[in-house]
């Protein structure tokens, strides 16, 4: 099958994404619980760039495939699951093999989402991550019962999905962005609170707006400096759920005396353990009421180009160039 390979990790963005090859490799024969899927289309996401420089928690055997996620079509099943053969599927694929950049993927069924009938294809390679990860969130929002929470990066699809939710539960939303297109963007699609944090006053305006809002809860894929502003200007018994490192920055600059004598906490989220923590029957709930909004129209990933494996290398540098316009998605 064809695949694109990563040869070697590379702290260096730019080598590491220069080095990837499109080459043939031997498909994975399926294990009892595994399926082969034809790959419709997998998305580049920010964990495949800190993936392929080596900066991510999942570390594959070299040379690896990247790509942790996608859609397609069930070929072949395993032994324990000729019921699966022929299923549209999302999967998600963050284990030691090949991953979804390529023209097939082997993967366990505990991994897969078996698709509704209307689910668009395309919609369907981004439903395993980015949606999920917005719902496991937005429900420490919702537990707090916040009546305001702050995103940064809001240009960002996980951004987009959080303030639909929001809207939902009717809290509201501190939007923060750098990149003036997607401030326009923002303040176009009528969003109330859009704040540039290259602006001089960013800090002073957000601290004012968190105290007034009741902002107690913040998202924050950032890390680096900016952590430490979110963080400060939360009011007492606030939360800064950290999910996200765009900026490859420590986290730094927090109150010392905020987080011992207002109560303000630091936690981290990652998709995978909050997946598996679920139960079967509510992971299948969470999965149908997801669809649902794709299928409506009332969600949508927004996507940039579509591109073949052949131009990984012209993908992923148009992707860095502008996260904001959306995902690139690799069609084998
Ligand atoms: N913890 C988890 O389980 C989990 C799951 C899913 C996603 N994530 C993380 O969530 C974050 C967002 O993912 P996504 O798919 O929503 O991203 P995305 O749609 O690809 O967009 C990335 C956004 O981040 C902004 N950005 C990039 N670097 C930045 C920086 N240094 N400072 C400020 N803004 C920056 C971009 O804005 P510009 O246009 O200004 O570049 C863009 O709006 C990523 O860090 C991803 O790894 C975590």
């Amino acid at each position: 099958m064809k695949s694109v390979i990563l040869p070697q990790y590379n702290r260096n963005v730019l080598r590491a994404i220069l080095s990837l090859k499109v080459e043939q490799i031997e498909k994975k024969i399926p294990t009892r619980d595994e399926v082969v899927i034809k790959v419709h289309a997998a998305p580049i996401n920010p964990s495949d760039i800190a993936f392929i420089q080596g900066g991510y928690n999942v570390v594959k055997t070299l040379p690896a495939v990247p790509g942790f996620e996608g859609s397609g079509t069930i070929v072949e099943v395993g032994s324990g699951l000729v019921h699966l053969m022929g299923k549209k599927v999302s999967f998600f694929a963050q284990s030691d093999s090949p991953g979804s950049w390529a023209e097939f993927i082997t993967v366990n069924k505990n991994d897969l989402i078996v698709l509704k009938d209307d689910m668009d294809l395309d919609q369907a390679a981004c439903l395993a991550i980015n949606p999920f990860t917005a719902f496991g969130l937005f429900s420490i929002a919702i537990e707090r019962e916040c009546a305001t929470a702050i995103v940064n990066a809001a240009g960002g699809q996980v951004p987009a999905f959080i303030r639909k939710l929001a809207a939902e539960h009717g809290v509201e939303v501190i939007n923060v962005a750098r990149n003036p297109e997607t401030l326009k963007q923002l303040k176009h699609e009528g969003h109330k609170y859009v704040l540039d944090e290259t602006d001089e006053k960013f800090s002073e305006t957000l601290n004012n707006l968190a105290h007034q809002l009741e902002a107690t809860v913040a998202f924050d894929a950032v890390g680096g400096p900016h952590s430490g502003v979110l963080f400060n200007a939360m009011p007492q018994d606030s939360e800064l759920v950290v999910y996200g490192g765009l900026s490859n920055k420590p986290m730094t600059d927090l109150s010392v005396m905020d987080i011992i004598f207002k109560d303000k906490l630091i936690s981290g989220f990652n998709l995978t353990p909050w997946m598996r923590e679920l139960e079967e029957a509510e992971f299948e709930e969470i999965s149908m009421l997801l669809q649902e909004k794709f299928i409506s129209g009332e969600w949508k990933t927004q996507i940039q180009s579509t591109i073949p494996l052949e131009e990984v290398v012209s993908g992923l540098k148009s992707y860095l160039g502008n996260m904001s316009k959306g995902k690139v998605l690799l069609k084998p």
